[in-house]
């Protein structure tokens, strides 16, 4: 598909096509292999693209390996044996996959739309096709936005290497602008747009030198994917710990939403703990959310959950107060799109009357968010944009109308959490508790140390 941005004459439609050959979606053995194949060969791709991109696949590896060996007791190996199995070439345990890869100047999203009954990819070369990508939510979720619009940037960048600076510049600042406004409410995704930009207009924004553009973009880029790796990774050690002590039942947490690794990339946030949980053996089993009325609930964690082996029971999310009640439920976890400066958090739309009914019922109640996620200079709720999304998401699905045509609705995509219904937010700093203000603070300024002061194989790159 031409760029809109780079191209303003095409405003086309969208192609997809099926990942791998033999890959059908009427269902069926032969797409079980398949996925099977294909989900191999994506997580190979992911880790040998980042090696050949940067050079530094050890780093990755062990940058991963470091969050997983974290997050396990030796004994256990679950996701480390994952990443080493990939590399020793063995069949890969199922587990959860990441939702992009790239190839060459080509950015791979799996269209989220399209799951669970098909696994196909979406293809992006430039920033103006991720914006799309972004707001038709073939991807979604906060971090996710954040990496695909990086790396969406980086490869504008890449491909006005020879361009005038005029041009350059022009389509560079077009190229931010549709990112920012494709949606509203996650932070991540102006935060990544921010810190590439400033790469940028530190090379001077008119500046003749385009390959030391373009490899200053692409390093910002490469260091936001691999900071996400082991900022969810450290994230959902310090959630596992914040975790109920164990019973002689299994664990019972509800989550609403999709806050896995479709959603974040390698870890999870919310889903990230029970990644770990699962992977040190403890029992849990999750309560899904459907989460109208996207259903990323009933559509993507359920399908991440079954794909790992995570015992789970989807709800309609009106059931959520009913288990609640009945004592059925011992924890919530949610992601959060933006985490406001006293601790107010948007998350997506549910996630509000569930905190209500778990402070009702005495439920704790995390809001798992990176420091990525986190907006300090919003100081409350009130000043969160929320998205508002079409009416068709509401009187359809999937093209079957299930309300009276001409129906009036409102379709907001999210809500906030005010921060005292919430009982901690667990961030790859640690767990905050109430009020907010300070930990927040500490946390966004001791990641930013953590980052500065950690070598990434990425930054690096650029200084020689
Ligand atoms: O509209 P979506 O699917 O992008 O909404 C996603 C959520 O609300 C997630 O809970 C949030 O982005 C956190 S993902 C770690």
């Amino acid at each position: 598909m031409a760029d809109p941005i780079e191209d303003s004459t095409d405003q086309g439609a969208p192609s997809a096509r099926a990942a791998t050959a033999g890959l059908t979606e009427s269902g069926g053995q032969e797409v079980d292999l398949g996925r099977r194949r294909f989900f191999r060969q994506f997580a190979g791709d992911i880790i040998q693209t980042a090696a050949t991109m940067a050079g530094a696949a050890q780093a990755l590896q062990r940058a991963s390996a470091e969050a997983a060996g974290a997050l396990l007791d030796p004994d256990t190996g679950g996701a480390l044996a994952g990443l080493q199995a990939e590399f020793a070439g063995e069949p890969a345990p199922r587990g959860f996959r990441t939702p992009f890869r790239e190839d060459g100047d080509v950015l791979y999203l799996i269209d989220q739309r399209r799951l669970p009954d098909a696994l196909v990819e979406y293809d992006c070369r430039s920033a103006g096709e991720v914006a799309y990508a972004i707001r038709e939510m073939i991807v979604r979720g906060a971090p996710a936005i954040g990496q695909v619009a990086a790396i969406g940037l980086a490869m504008t960048a890449a491909k006005f290497i020879d361009s005038r600076p005029y041009a350059r510049r022009a389509t560079l600042l077009g190229a931010a602008n549709a990112l920012r406004v494709s949606r509203p409410t996650a932070v991540n995704l102006g935060w990544a747009v921010d810190r590439l930009m400033a790469r940028y207009m530190a090379l001077g924004d008119l500046s003749e030198d385009g390959p030391a553009i373009a490899t200053a973009m692409r390093a910002e880029a490469d260091a936001i994917v691999f900071e996400a790796t082991t900022d969810h990774g450290r994230l959902a050690t310090f959630g596992y710990e914040a975790l109920p002590p164990p019973t002689d039942m299994p664990l019972r947490i509800l989550t609403h939403c999709n806050a896995g690794p479709l959603a974040c990339g390698q870890f999870g946030t919310a889903l990230g703990v029970v990644q770990v949980a699962h992977n040190a053996q403890r029992p849990i089993h999750v309560w899904v959310d459907e989460t109208r009325p996207y259903l990323q609930g009933a559509r993507l964690t359920a399908w991440e959950l079954a794909q790992a082996g995570v015992p789970h029971t989807l709800i309609p999310d009106v059931a959520a107060g009913y288990l609640m009640s009945r004592g059925e439920v011992d924890v919530i976890l949610v992601g959060a799109d933006r985490v406001v400066a006293n601790g107010d958090t948007a998350n997506k739309v549910g996630t509000y009357p569930l905190a209500v009914l778990a402070a009702r019922h005495g439920v704790p109640f995390y809001v798992c968010a990176p420091t990525s996620s986190v907006d300090l200079a919003t100081p409350d709720g009130a000043g969160i944009p929320i998205e508002e999304r079409k009416a068709e998401e509401v009187l359809s699905f999937r093209g079957v109308r299930i309300a009276p045509p001409d129906t009036q609705v409102r379709n907001p995509s999210f809500d906030v959490t005010p921060a005292e219904l919430i009982t901690g937010i667990v961030t790859e700093e640690g767990v905050l508790c109430g009020p907010f203000e300070q930990g927040l603070a500490d946390a966004v300024a001791s990641a930013n140390a953590r980052r500065a002061a950690a070598i990434s194989p990425f930054t690096t790159q650029v200084a020689d």
